[in-house]
């Protein structure tokens, strides 16, 4: 009952700051990223937490079943924290994302580091798997937070491209958010109390597209089983970094390693 009081009071302020997000989510993800001036564990950046343990959680189902001589591609690499962490896995690693701040940054953060390389691609966009296709050939994918921000239609353009990436060698790692309340009560897991929305939050709502659930029914619509075969799938914890005086934030995940048919 308090839990929803505190829902409908945080309310007004909660639409204040989401009326600033701009209506084209690639507008709105490069506006975010430009104004971000610090990442990590004491950054702005909501889901830039320190590896470790999510990590643990995918290192044995990329081992299990991903060809290691392939190279991947992180789409949607952000920053570019989990770009780096594939790099020591495969030959190479490729960071693309839509907001060219972001691989402005995630380039920066990477000076020094062979083999890590990142692009702007809108990889919603019809072609551009295919084009990622004709340029490394069968690749590895990792997406991590990507498909909850994005609607229905887009999820379904994002599979088909990642689907021409892939092709019959490479395999897909996904692993998103899903949180199945709604996303006052999301708010409120992350620390967020009428008057006090922790500042990495607030930037997100202030800034970013609404996320929603995504679980195995999201991930089937988005990934049709006569496209796709799942050879892993189910819960996993996806960290963003501590908040509201916490030493960490967990968020209830899923994952998925696919393959195409
Ligand atoms: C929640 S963040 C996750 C970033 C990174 N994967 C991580 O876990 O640290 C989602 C990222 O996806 C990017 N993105 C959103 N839509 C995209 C699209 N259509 N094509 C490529 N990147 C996209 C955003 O710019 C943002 O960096």
């Amino acid at each position: 009952m308090l839990n929803i009081l505190d829902q409908l009071r945080m309310m007004p302020e909660v639409a204040r700051l989401a009326k600033r997000t701009p209506r084209d989510p690639a507008a709105a993800w490069e506006g975010y990223w430009s104004r971000v001036r610090s990442t990590g564990t004491e950054g702005e950046v909501l889901w830039d937490a320190e590896i470790g343990t999510e990590a643990d959680q995918y290192a044995h189902v990329l081992e299990g079943h991903m060809d290691d001589g392939l190279p991947i591609i992180d789409v949607g690499c952000g920053n570019g924290r989990w770009t780096r962490w594939l790099a020591g896995r495969f030959p190479s690693a490729l960071g693309v994302d839509v907001a060219e701040s972001a691989v402005r940054r995630a380039a920066r953060e990477s000076e020094g580091l062979p083999a890590v390389v990142f692009r702007t691609l809108d990889l919603t966009v019809p072609g551009t798997g295919r084009l990622l296709q004709e340029e490394h050939g069968d690749s590895n994918v990792f997406v991590r937070g990507v498909f909850h921000v994005l609607r229905p239609r887009q999820r379904r353009d994002l599979s088909e491209n990642i689907r021409q990436v892939v092709g019959s060698r490479g395999r897909v790692l996904l692993t998103e958010t899903n949180f199945r309340g709604n996303p006052l009560s999301y708010m409120q897991s992350l620390g967020a109390r009428p008057g006090s929305i922790p500042a990495p939050l607030e930037r997100a709502i202030g800034g970013i597209p609404v996320p929603g659930h995504f679980g195995r029914a999201e991930r089937r619509a988005a990934f049709p089983d006569g496209s796709w075969s799942v050879l892993a799938d189910g819960p996993v914890t996806i960290e963003a970094v501590p908040m509201s005086g916490r030493t960490s934030t967990s968020i209830p995940g899923y994952f998925a390693m696919m393959g195409a048919r």
